[in-house]
């Protein structure tokens, strides 16, 4: 069995700094880290975290220092990927060990029965998302080479449409040729994503896509076309995949109420 812990959209700030004035996103992200802790001797092994996008808030090099200290005590091997609020060159200085020296923030790497992939979706100065074609051409590779292997496949902006206009206008630019080059893709694969706060499951090229919620915000699943844009605090945890003959992908929500209790 083979366990990641997908954490995503956790926009940390510099100390003394709240994200709209309002959310303190540092106090949010420690509260979600001690929960998976009071919970780790329940869930079985986790064989890594990772952060899929918008790790900080504005992309400082103090907030991706604030990201790991947070995060290294837990003593799993941490992987990243940038979003739209997110900077390469700090998050290069952060998390240097699993990039190459230059360009998209994209990577491979074998852990346990899984071939995690992790894709660069930001477009530095925009908050809509595009894979460029060295990210196709990898994650094309990537494939080849994980045969019939199970692939989990990280991104941030997710490559499926949520229905919220404003959310579908910042979304993957480039979806359709995405989902050509997934669907010619026969092995077991799971594709993960945050960006929109919240948890929504999607068929994706013949795959199945999930997005992660946030732990310190969210967005109203409202269509209407003159929905009111912004966001909601909402500490709504984080996914945990597996795989073990199949995937299976589990929320950890905010803490429940006393119990359990008899029935
Ligand atoms: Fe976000």
């Amino acid at each position: 069995m083979t366990a990641i812990l997908q954490i995503t959209d956790t926009h940390i700030v510099p100390e003394g700094a709240l994200v709209s004035g309002r959310l303190d996103t540092f106090a949010a992200l420690t509260r979600l880290i001690e929960r998976i802790t009071s919970i780790q001797h329940q869930i079985d092994a986790i064989d890594a975290i990772l952060i899929s996008g918008d790790l900080s808030d504005n992309g400082s090099p103090e907030s991706y220092d604030r990201v790991k200290s947070l995060l290294e005590p837990l003593g799993l091997p941490l992987l990243v990927i940038p979003g739209n609020h997110d900077a390469r060159a700090p998050m290069r200085a952060t998390f240097g060990d699993q990039f190459a020296a230059d360009g998209p923030l994209d990577w491979a790497q074998k852990i346990g029965d899984l071939t995690v992939i992790g894709l660069d979706t930001l477009v530095e100065g925009a908050r809509e998302g595009t894979l460029v074609p060295s990210s196709l051409a990898f994650l094309k590779t990537q494939l080849k080479n994980a045969k019939d292997a199970p692939v989990l496949l990280a991104m941030h902006h997710p490559p499926f449409q949520t229905g919220v206009k404003f959310l579908d206008d910042i979304g993957l630019t480039n979806r359709d040729v995405f989902c050509e080059l997934l669907a010619d893709h026969a092995g077991p694969l799971r594709i993960i994503c945050g960006h929109i706060h919240s948890m929504t499951v999607a068929d994706v090229g013949g795959h199945v896509a999930i997005s992660a919620p946030s732990p310190c915000s969210t967005f109203a699943y409202d269509r209407r076309a003159d929905a009111p844009v912004g966001f909601m605090s909402l500490e709504d945890g984080c996914l945990l995949h597996k795989w073990e003959a199949g995937f299976h992908s589990i929320r950890i929500g905010p803490n429940a109420g006393p119990g359990p209790f008899p029935f």
